[in-house]
């Protein structure tokens, strides 16, 4: 039976309905969901009541896990492909070290050597309104950009420097960003990237580009502010209201997103990826 699609909203994204990704599904059956994975950008899949290893072995089926070296404060102590994403305290009261993940204009893993091909988010607790993630659907802002611009871009690399804008008044995260940034050095990633299986061009930009390669931060700050403010312009958006038990899929070679931030934060929001 083929897979019955809802479209999230003009840009990208799509429902995945009546399906349980911790139930049987055939080779046949994940081509249909992959297949809509690449045409939509992100698969939403509701009521997944499912363990940590049902959530992992559904993931497995995109790709080769990370088991995030690259982050080892931010994995599960137990499963080390699965990154925290949660504001819940540490056992010792003090902040968790992932309350601030995401909140700026990323795709996964843009700063290490091995990005991320997907993310699979998953919703164990949502506060009562507001922490919605934001993504931005980078072939539609590519294609949108003049000839011009495509042609002054095309041979461009960004810097991406791991660490997330200072969020807290406190010195929570410093040890963090410091550690973050000693495990992973600078990367060069082009402005253009091709996508290895749709053959599509896309943005590939964010707030974790400091600056081009061969370029002075100075000189490169107006066009990164420019490409990031071009790609985030409303018609290139899906903006996730979450529930619990929400799964997330979504392709970071053509998409990428921000966590929001906009709720109450004495309320929990715990989210494994
Ligand atoms: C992520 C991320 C956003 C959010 O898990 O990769 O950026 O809203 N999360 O939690
Ligand atoms: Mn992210």
């Amino acid at each position: 039976m083929a897979v019955r699609l809802r479209k999230l909203s003009y840009a990208l994204g799509a429902e995945v309905c009546d399906v349980n990704v911790a139930g049987p599904m055939g080779e046949r059956q994940f081509g249909e969901i992959y297949q809509a994975f690449l045409a939509h950008g992100i698969l939403l899949f509701r009521n997944q009541d499912v363990t940590r290893e049902q959530h992992i072995e559904f993931s497995r089926r995109f790709g080769e896990l990370d088991r995030h070296e690259a982050l080892p404060r931010d994995r599960h102590p137990d499963y080390p492909e699965l990154l925290m994403v949660t504001n819940d305290p540490k056992p010792d009261g003090s902040p968790s070290d992932t309350k601030y993940t995401g909140r700026q204009w990323h795709s996964d893993m843009s700063f290490t050597t091995a990005p991320s091909l997907g993310s699979l988010l998953k919703s164990y607790a949502v506060p009562e309104v507001g922490g919605d993630t934001l993504f931005a659907n980078m072939t539609l802002a590519y294609d949108a950009l003049s000839e011009g611009m495509k042609k002054l871009i095309a041979g461009l690399h960004g810097i991406h420097l791991s660490g997330t804008r200072k969020l807290a008044n406190d010195n929570s995260g410093v040890v963090r960003a410091e550690e973050q940034k000693r495990i992973n050095p600078p990367v060069a990633q082009p402005v253009v990237r091709v996508h290895p299986e749709t053959g599509r061009k896309a943005l590939y930009i964010g707030e974790k580009v400091k600056r081009f390669d061969g370029m002075t931060e100075e000189e490169s700050q107006p066009l990164i502010d420019y490409l990031v403010r071009h790609a985030t312009r409303p018609e290139f958006l899906y903006r996730h209201q979450w529930r619990k038990n929400d799964i997330l899929a979504w392709d970071n070679r053509c998409v990428m997103h921000q966590a929001l931030g906009d709720f109450d934060e004495t309320q929990l929001r715990h989210m494994e990826r």
